[in-house]
């Protein structure tokens, strides 16, 4: 999706130029042909390696050494304030050359704009990523990219931040609702998606935090620790899978270390891996703050040092032309990395197709549908007792409590912070939050879920109350037709959950107003999986997510049956933290030692540098789950959890059949639908292989899912493909994909621990390039 709009500067000129009669076309042939015959990269008719070297040719030291480091976009506050174009990174361009400025924007959920909060700096926010992993659909997650894509390119920015593909290890992880889940299939198929649709904008996005970014506590000094074909097989398979079918034009490395070296000084992940094994062409960017050394660092395949205020010093700066002059990184190396860099701005269009210098004009409104689709896709149902759901309009008496559902609804922090363009209602500190994340609040967008149910309901007596009181709630609750309860956990980037119950006594509300009116749905608000201790007393629970920008309408369509609730979950709901394979936070003493010393230090004033490590001390942090993560690890423990990954209800009744599996070496699988049901619905029928855990124990894995949106009555044949190193076992020796030859059997289930039919899938013995 591509906005179109106009430059004010362009049009004086041109219209100047149609008034005295200078045939455009010609004249614009004649400048084009003159600026290449002098600057000969910049005809887009040579091939892209002849056009960077051509370029490459021309640049100086200091232009090649200005191009692999970055400042954090906060710089370019104070040094360009009236720039609308500031996100969170820029990296000066080559004018002379006709090489533009990076102009970088984190972009997970939507153009983000929250560290600013320009009067009027409005982007629109998709619903969290976890909301669209529910989807399991990669054409709404291709639309959620495109029109991010189209918002960020409109706005002057070129390289998006987005691509988050971590796998949801732990519950508590303060990001997940800025991940994809915990199965690396889902995940990568997702993100490709994603990615898809921001670079078909002709800018650039990256891949985002390679690897094992797996908790937010201590994220800049831990040492993820796991087995290398086991990473292989989960989080790096997620980002592999991203990679191939997003192309994405660059990778952000992680804070963290993996196996004992800086992920961002990491040969083994980024020489290896990255650029051998996988055959990255792009540039790894660090994350902010992620670099440690310069010859290390660069040896080992760091392309662009990014946010470099955050480093404690700018090592791609006059250290790497040192390093280079004194011949510890190789003048070769250096032009490596510009050749990544100008290799993608020339492929993707950067260079031929800037990105406008002035804002343009954005079709909100068809970009608002698109966030709207996906809240809606990804809703999760996750009971329905008596079908109390969907709710008739002919309701009479209707409360709803809780969850500032009078005014909006709530969003995930941190640097995917949107404001979005429905409004910003409600910004509030967090509470004993340490000093330096003040810029973190707990936001809400201006989408009403109370005005949207009201709409639906002109008729009927329709009551708010915040719920602070739950002695009232319940009262007013006690003889209404429906009774709607909001409940909300927040989450956020730097920041693990110590707990998975809902905060500030929202299980006590709950229960109250169940034990009221067993008439009571709850709304769930929250950035990954929460413990529901009242769920048997209940009637219906809704997991809507963080929802977005039109998430109050969203949800009023679904809880209405305007549309079915078709999302399916992409994580596993724990029935208690102790089932997750690391029931505390590790670290977390180290964090709270910091943050007690920190707080009791003056802070100096005028002092230039920061330290984002807040004082932690390092710690390890031991990935024995291996590739088993989510629902793999449950089944492998026994453990069963609240909500298996893959669940999730419909308002109508689906059946399975025809099951059918094509061996070979491109194996596939065949299945048909029924919508045995009377409404409209949609199924998300899975396909599941066992394949031996580490243990030796099968265990199972997707190797195949499809979102199917049925009338009752009509039946569906799908054919899947099956991608074989979903039933591989990596070999780190040899580095090959290894597949027995045998029988794999596979069941077509609705969730994880779903039975289903059955069948199996004949392979012969295969090895696969890593
Ligand atoms: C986050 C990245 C983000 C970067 C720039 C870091 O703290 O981990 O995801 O892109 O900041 O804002």
């Amino acid at each position: 999706m591509r906005t179109r709009g106009t430059d004010m500067r362009a049009r004086g000129w041109w219209s100047w130029l149609a008034r005295a009669g200078v045939g455009l076309g010609a004249l614009l042939a004649a400048g084009t042909a003159q600026a290449q015959e002098a600057r000969p990269w910049l005809d887009p008719t040579l091939p892209t390696p002849r056009r960077v070297d051509l370029a490459l040719g021309q640049m100086t030291l200091d232009e090649k050494i200005a191009m692999v480091h970055g400042n954090f976009g906060s710089i370019l506050k104070k040094t360009r304030p009236d720039d609308k174009r500031i996100g969170a990174g820029h990296v000066p361009g080559v004018p002379r050359l006709g090489i533009p400025d990076l102009y970088e924007s984190d972009a997970s959920l939507g153009v983000a704009n929250g560290g600013t909060m320009r009067p009027g700096d409005v982007a629109t926010a998709l619903p969290s990523s976890l909301a669209t992993a529910a989807t399991f659909d990669p054409d709404i997650a291709y639309e959620g990219g495109a029109m991010i894509g189209a918002e960020a390119r409109a706005k002057g920015f070129n390289v998006l931040l987005a691509g988050g593909a971590n796998l949801t290890r732990d519950p508590w992880n303060g990001r997940n609702f800025e991940y994809l889940g915990e199965d690396p299939w889902l995940t990568g198929v997702m993100a490709g998606a994603a990615i898809r649709g921001v670079q078909d904008n002709g800018i650039i996005s990256t891949l985002k935090h390679v690897a094992l970014n797996a908790q937010e506590s201590g994220r800049y000094v831990l040492d993820a620790r796991i087995d290398q074909a086991a990473l292989r097989e989960s989080d790096l398979l997620a980002f592999q899978v991203a990679m191939e079918r997003g192309r994405p034009d660059s990778v952000m490395c992680a804070y963290n270390k993996v196996n004992g070296d800086w992920s961002c000084e990491n040969d083994w992940l980024l020489n290896q891996v990255l650029k051998r094994d996988w055959g990255f062409p792009g540039w790894v960017m660090s994350d902010w703050g992620g670099v440690h050394s310069t010859v290390k660092a660069a040896l080992a395949g760091l392309d662009q040092e990014s946010g470099q205020e955050l480093d404690r010093e700018v090592y791609f700066g006059d250290p790497l032309r040192a390093a280079v002059d004194q011949g510890a990184v190789p003048a070769a190396r250096l032009d490596d990395m510009v050749r990544r860099i100008l290799g993608r701005l020339f492929d993707r269009g950067l260079v031929d197709r800037p990105a406008p210098d002035m804002p343009q004009a954005i079709d909100y409104a068809a970009h608002g549908l698109v966030a709207r689709r996906a809240a809606e896709a990804g809703a999760v149902l996750l009971r329905n007792e008596g079908d109390l759901l969907p709710l008739s309009t002919a309701l009479k008496r209707v409360v709803v409590i809780g969850g500032h559902a009078d005014i909006g609804v709530l969003s995930g922090g941190g640097s995917s912070q949107v404001q979005a363009v429905s409004g910003t209602p409600l910004r509030l500190p967090i509470p004993n939050g340490p000093a330096n994340l003040g810029f973190i609040k707990i936001t809400y967008h201006g989408s009403s879920p109370l005005a949207a149910l009201k709409a639906r309901l002109p008729g009927a007596e329709v009551t708010y109350l915040d719920g602070s009181d739950p002695a009232r709630a319940a009262a007013a609750a006690r003889g209404a037709d429906a009774v709607l309860v909001f409940a909300e956990q927040w989450r956020t980037e730097a920041i693990d959950l110590e707990t998975l119950a809902l905060p500030d006594g929202q299980d006590a509300l709950i229960a109250a107003v169940a034990a009221a009116n067993p008439r009571t749905a709850v709304v769930l608000e929250t950035g990954g999986a929460v413990l529901m201790p009242w769920l048997g007393k209940v009637g219906a629970v809704l997991e809507a997510w963080y929802p977005g920008d039109q998430g109050g309408e969203a949800i009023a369509r679904v809880l209405f049956g305007e549309v079915d609730a078709g999302g399916r979950l992409p994580l596993t709901f724990p029935a208690a933290e102790a089932q997750a394979p690391r029931p505390r936070i590790p670290g977390l003493e180290n964090v709270k030692a910091a943050a007690a010393a920190q707080a009791s230090k003056p802070r100096t004033p005028g002092a230039t540098t920061v330290d984002i490590t807040g004082g932690v001390q390092a710690f390890d942090v031991a990935y024995v789950e291996g590739a088993d993560v989510g629902y793999r690890w449950y089944a492998r423990t026994a453990r069963e959890p609240l909500f298996p990954f893959g669940y999730g209800l419909s308002y109508s009744r689906f059946r399975h059949g025809g099951f059918a599996a094509q061996g070979g070496a491109a194996p596939s699988v065949r299945f048909t639908v029924t919508n045995t049901g009377s409404r409209p619905g949609v199924d998300v029928p899975q396909v599941y292989a066992l394949v031996p855990a580490a243990d030796g124990k099968p265990v199972r894995r997707l190797v195949a899912f499809k979102r199917l949106e049925l009338a009752p009555g009509h039946s569906a044949t799908v054919t899947l493909p099956i991608d074989p190193r979903l039933i591989a076992r990596f070999d780190a020796d040899g580095a090959v994909w290894k597949v027995t030859a045998g029988l794999v059997p596979l069941v077509l289930a609705s969730h994880a621990t779903a039975d289903g039919p059955t069948a199996r899938l004949s392979l012969p013995a295969l090895s696969l390039k890593p």
